[in-house]
């Protein structure tokens, strides 16, 4: 039988996979046979898209992940939000295809300095955006998402500080949107770091009617361009629902697969990074595979752990914004 072998995130030893299996039909067989979930967020590759069972935003996906009966969930996003899901179901088995996948907001706010920050700001409160690590949402008192941002900053009373991290421009967009200041962590996002002001003005040129979809984690010079701006699941409806008919969309291009199903009579333009490379793609989101999804149902492996007494402390401010975007 001819193999070829795949090295795991994790693991020592390379997996064996017979080339000839197909993928699609093994992993509904595996997640029939295990009482598995698939759930992917819109920046996977398409046929990882494909397989899952629910797709969605970082909210929609914790929704998801905190209703699920599923035994087993197998993340196809970051490790992030894998770790969320493990917080909302301490229980239950969760799988993630690459374990590397991570996110340079997460990354750039590790806890220890964001403690210290905290120790800098007597009585403030901490609001962060879900992509940072479980150790930074148990120094939190709010957890936001791109979707919910607005409405849960916006439930902080006026006269408390709120120190918000780790997106800086997420947070820009809120001070200028709710009108009230905040002390921003001074962290951005590689892939939305990358969308060319010179570039975009040039596609609004030559597109004179299409509308620019931004998401918020944008640098403020796209915000300000944007005709819309909101999570992956906003840009999505909002391109579904308008009478438009092209949209050039400064997030990451993944969300292009399920917006094409969406609105097919529509023209989708991604929106350019400056350099002539592929630097608006989500290098993270990219590392799960349809194979590497395959093996992690197959092997419930590489498995995610968390310390008991950081799930409990992580799961208060996640709750709370669960409670709150209701
Ligand atoms: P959404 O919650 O809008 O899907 O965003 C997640 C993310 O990581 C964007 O880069
Ligand atoms: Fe993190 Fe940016 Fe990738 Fe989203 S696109 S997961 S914010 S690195």
């Amino acid at each position: 039988m001819m193999t070829r072998t795949l090295p795991i995130a994790g693991r020592a030893s390379a997996t064996p996979i017979d080339p000839s299996l197909d993928l699609d039909e093994e992993i509904a067989r595996l997640k029939k046979e295990k009482n598995a979930v698939i759930l992917a967020h819109y920046y996977q590759d398409s046929e990882v898209q494909d397989v899952a069972d629910f797709i969605g935003d970082s909210l929609q996906l914790a929704q998801a992940a905190a209703k699920t009966k599923a035994d087993v969930i197998c993340f196809a996003g970051v490790h992030f939000m894998a770790e969320t899901a493990k917080i909302l179901n301490p229980d239950k088995v969760v799988v993630v295809p690459d374990m590397e996948a991570g996110c340079s907001l997460a990354s750039g706010a590790p806890a220890a300095k964001i403690a210290a920050w905290k120790a800098r700001h007597p009585g403030a409160v901490l609001a962060s955006y879900i992509n940072c690590s479980a150790e930074v949402k148990a120094l939190s008192d709010y957890i936001v998402t791109s979707s919910n941002a607005e409405k849960i900053v916006g439930q902080i009373p006026a006269n408390q500080t709120v120190l918000f991290a780790p997106d800086k421009n997420l947070g820009g967009y809120l001070v200028k949107k709710l009108g009230r200041s905040m002390v921003l962590w001074p962290g951005t996002c590689i892939v939305h770091d990358t969308f060319s002001e010179r570039k975009l003005i040039g596609l609004k040129e030559r597109h004179p009617g299409a509308l620019v979809l931004a998401h918020p984690e944008c640098d403020d010079v796209i915000l300000r361009m944007a005709d819309y701006v909101g999570s992956t699941t906003g840009i999505l409806n909002f391109a579904t629902k308008s009478d438009a008919k092209t949209f050039i969309v400064a997030t990451e291009p993944g969300i292009l697969h399920q917006m094409a199903k969406a609105a097919p009579d529509k023209e989708l333009i991604a929106a350019p990074p400056e350099a002539s490379c592929a630097c608006n793609e989500c290098p993270h989101m990219k590392k799960n595979t349809l194979e590497k999804v395959y093996l992690a149902l197959r092997d419930l492996e590489p498995r995610l752990e968390m310390d008991e007494a950081l799930l409990r402390a992580a799961r208060v401010p996640i709750d709370r914004m669960l409670a709150m975007s209701a």
